[in-house]
Order: structure tokens, then C-alpha cells, then sequence
């Protein structure tokens, strides 16, 4: 069966509000299902974790049933799922502890492509370490961050390579497997920002080499939090400051404080909501294999729609798309000669065409590729946009500019 885009809409409460939803990289809309297992999560009893009473069973399973449905989606050992707050606080919680055992003349290797979300918490952990920072750049003119360009920053001092599975700016897909190969190689760890790829691709965490992979359930349809994923015998070996009481099991050794079991909940549904997109949806088979098969439907979808975008944009002159990578995300940037994409912003607001404009936070990139901190017009896909919603920012588009 074909992909019903249709059927996929229909989930979505907050699509009924006639908004054509372009701004997916910063965060989707949330389906019904992820909605009401929030609300079932806190309508049934719920206490704290044991063993004895239906509220602490109904906690632990929330805990048990989340960190699976994350290791399903990343290929990982639900033992090395780790809670967070954001991808933000994962990465500063562990640039801190990592950084821990550095030493002065140490080095960890940033990328120019990324968001600063996992540029700054290197950056400052080295400074603090005394250790080096090294910046591996990107090639504007393509958008592509070679392997090449990595590996000319890795040395026999290097401890971390932190690099983004892919861009949230212009979608770009940087070649992870042999970046880790060179990372690895010199000894170093690789962490790897997954926040917008995971929105957009099938994840392997062992296929990547990705000694840390965090990503963002709000960005695939689920609630506001982050998650990070490593093998639990890397997280025993690391030690974060901790309460005195608090369990020093793996992963709750990282996960500070009650846990919040109702976003855990919504994460697992939106897990299941993802694994339903696919033709395989109601075939038997694990839910990683539905995974694979939904994000296959998802990728065609997108791509269609990303090809029918390019095309119209390309022939009305004037505009700038720097998403130009062979392997990317549907995740276009624009920008216009002589006009300012947040005008462009504004003005498809006014016909309720959300499509963002700014530099996203991935400020190295956008000043890399010359266009200052404002960066430009993102166009983000997804999984429920379609050939109205690109009609209506086509539409606005061409009537903008002319
Ligand atoms: C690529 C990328 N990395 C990191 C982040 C930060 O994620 P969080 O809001 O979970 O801290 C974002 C958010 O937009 C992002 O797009």
C-alpha cells in the first residue's frame, strides 16, 4: 500500500488548525496516541519505582518500556539508554564528566556543520581541561563535511570527535561510519548529534560507530526531552557527580532526580507511531523492522516532496538553496537576493505557512557559509506534510518575491 498521507494527517489534533507546518527541525506536532499515553501515564497510579503496588510497577514498566522502544529506534541496548532534559543537557552533562580526564594539551575535535548544542560544551570543557580545540570545517560551496576534513583535525592527542549525524541548517548527512573508523583509529570517542537525523533516518548506533548518539523525541513526534544512547560498559566506566543516595546502576547513574515517567510514556508511543508509518505496519515482525520499513515509506514521501520544492524554487529566480549535500535530510535553506528571509517568514506567516527563519543555533554554520547569524528561510519536511501544505508555501513564495 502506498504512503497515506491522509491517514497520517488525521492523528494529528494540531494540524487541524490550518497551519502548514514547515518548522518539523525545530520540533513536530504530536499524533493523538502519544497525546493520550501522556495522559494515561498520569491518570493511572503512578508512584515511585518498586515492585510492590500498582502505581511502582506501573512507573517501573513506563522506565522498561521506554528505554526499549529508544534502543529499538537506535539499535542499541536499552541499558545504555540514557534520560535527559534536552540533547542540550545531555551533552553538557557529558562534555563535564568526560572532560573530567583530559588533560592540558589534550584535544577534541568540533565541527563548523553542527549545532552549537555539541560545539560549546566541547569548547568549554576544554577550556577548562586546558585542552586543545580543533574545528573541522565543512566545504560551503557543496555543504558536504568530508571524512577527510575530520580526520585532517585528529591527531594522536585527540580524546573526542563530536560531530552531527546531520545538520538541522541545511540538512547535510556527513559520512558517520568513517569518521568513527578515524576516530576511533587515534583512540578517541566519537559523539555523535543525532537530533535531526533521527527525525529523518534509520539509526544504528553500532553501524555508525557512535560511541554517544543523542537525539530528541520532539523532533520524531514525541514529547520535549532528550535521549542519549552508549554501551552501558562505557557508561560504567564513567563518573558523574551524583547525590550521595541516588542508585549508581547504569543509566539511572546519569539520570538525575525523579524521572519524569510521563514523557517516557508519549516517547514510547511516539516509537510505535513511527513504526506504524511503514507498509510493514501490520505485518509480524519486531518493531525495529517496522521501524526500518516506516522510515523507508517516510524517506519516498519526503523526498517527493522535497523534489517537487526544489524544482518550483529553482525557476522563480533570485533564491539561494544551500542544502546542496549528496546524502541529506529534506531540510531545505533558503535565502534571496537582496531581500531578507524573516520578511519572507512573516509574510507566509500571514497565510499561515510556518516555515522559520534564522540560523537555528547552528551559528558556525550559517556564518560559514557567509550568511552571517541571520541565516535564512528554513523549509523542514516531514512525515505529515503535503502537496497543499507545499502548494500554499510555493504560493506564498512566489507572490513574496514578486
Ligand atoms: C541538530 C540539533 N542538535 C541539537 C539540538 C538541541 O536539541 P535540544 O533542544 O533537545 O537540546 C537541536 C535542536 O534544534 C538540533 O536541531
Amino acid at each position: 500500500m502506498s504512503y497515506d498521507v491522509g491517514a497520517v494527517r488525521a492523528q494529528f489534533p494540531a494540524l487541524r488548525s490550518g497551519t502548514a507546518h514547515f518548522d518539523g527541525p525545530g520540533g513536530t506536532q504530536t499524533p493523538a496516541s502519544v497525546i493520550a499515553a501522556i495522559g494515561e501515564a498520569m491518570s493511572g497510579p503512578l508512584s515511585n519505582r518498586g515492585g510492590a503496588l500498582p502505581g511502582e510497577v506501573n512507573a517501573e514498566e513506563i522506565v522498561r518500556g521506554f528505554r526499549q522502544a529508544m534502543a529499538d529506534l537506535l539499535g542499541a541496548d536499552p541499558g545504555g539508554i540514557v534520560f535527559g532534559r534536552s540533547a542540550t543537557q545531555l551533552t553538557y552533562d557529558f562534555s563535564r564528566t568526560l572532560s573530567g580526564t583530559w588533560s592540558p594539551g589534550d584535544e577534541v575535535v568540533v565541527s563548523r556543520l553542527d549545532h552549537d548544542a555539541n560545539i560549546r560544551p566541547w569548547v568549554q570543557a576544554a577550556e577548562r581541561a586546558g585542552a586543545v580545540v580543533r574545528w573541522a570545517d565543512f566545504d560551503p560551496s557543496t555543504g558536504e563535511l568530508s571524512p577527510e576534513a575530520v580526520g585532517a583535525q585528529i591527531t594522536g592527542r585527540t580524546r573526542l570527535v563530536a560531530v552531527t549525524g546531520a545538520s538541522n541548517l541545511i540538512g547535510t548527512r556527513p559520512d558517520i561510519p568513517a569518521i568513527a573508523r578515524l576516530a576511533h583509529g587515534a583512540g578517541a570517542l566519537l559523539y555523535v548529534d543525532g537530533v535531526h537525523l533521527t527525525a529523518h533516518h534509520p539509526v544504528d548506533v553500532e553501524r555508525l560507530g557512535a560511541d554517544f548518539f543523542v537525539c530528541s523525541p520532539y523532533k520524531f513526534f514525541g514529547p520535549h526531552h532528550g535521549v542519549l544512547a552508549a554501551r552501558p560498559e562505557l557508561l560504567g566506566s564513567l563518573r558523574p557527580d551524583k547525590l550521595a543516595p541516588s542508585t549508581d546502576a547504569v543509566p539511572e547513574r546519569f539520570e538525575l532526580g525523579t524521572l519524569p515517567y510521563e514523557s517516557m510514556a508519549g516517547t514510547r508511543a511516539a516509537v510505535d507511531f513511527l513504526a506504524g508509518l511503514g507498509a510493514g505496519a501490520d505485518a509480524a515482525g519486531g518493531r525495529r523492522e517496522r521501524l526500518r520499513s516506516a522510515y523507508a515509506a517516510i524517506d519516498t514521501h519526503e523526498t517527493e516532496l522535497r523534489e517537487s520544492i526544489e524544482k518550483t524554487v529553482g525557476e522563480l529566480g533570485g533564491v539561494t538553496v544551500h542544502s546542496r549535500a549528496a546524502e541529506r535530510t529534506p531540510t531545505l535553506l533558503l535565502t534571496f537576493e537582496g531581500r531578507d528571509a524573516a520578511d519572507a517568514y512573516r509574510f507566509l506567516a500571514r497565510s499561515g505557512v510556518h516555515a522559520p527563519a534564522g540560523s537555528f543555533y547552528a551559528l558556525e554554520a550559517s556564518r560559514h557559509l557567509g550568511l552571517g547569524d541571520s541565516g535564512g528561510l528554513r523549509v523542514g519536511l516531514c512525515a505529515y506534510n503535503d502537496t497543499d501544505d507545499v502548494e500554499r508555501l510555493l504560493t506564498g513564495l512566489s507572490d513574496w518575491l514578486s
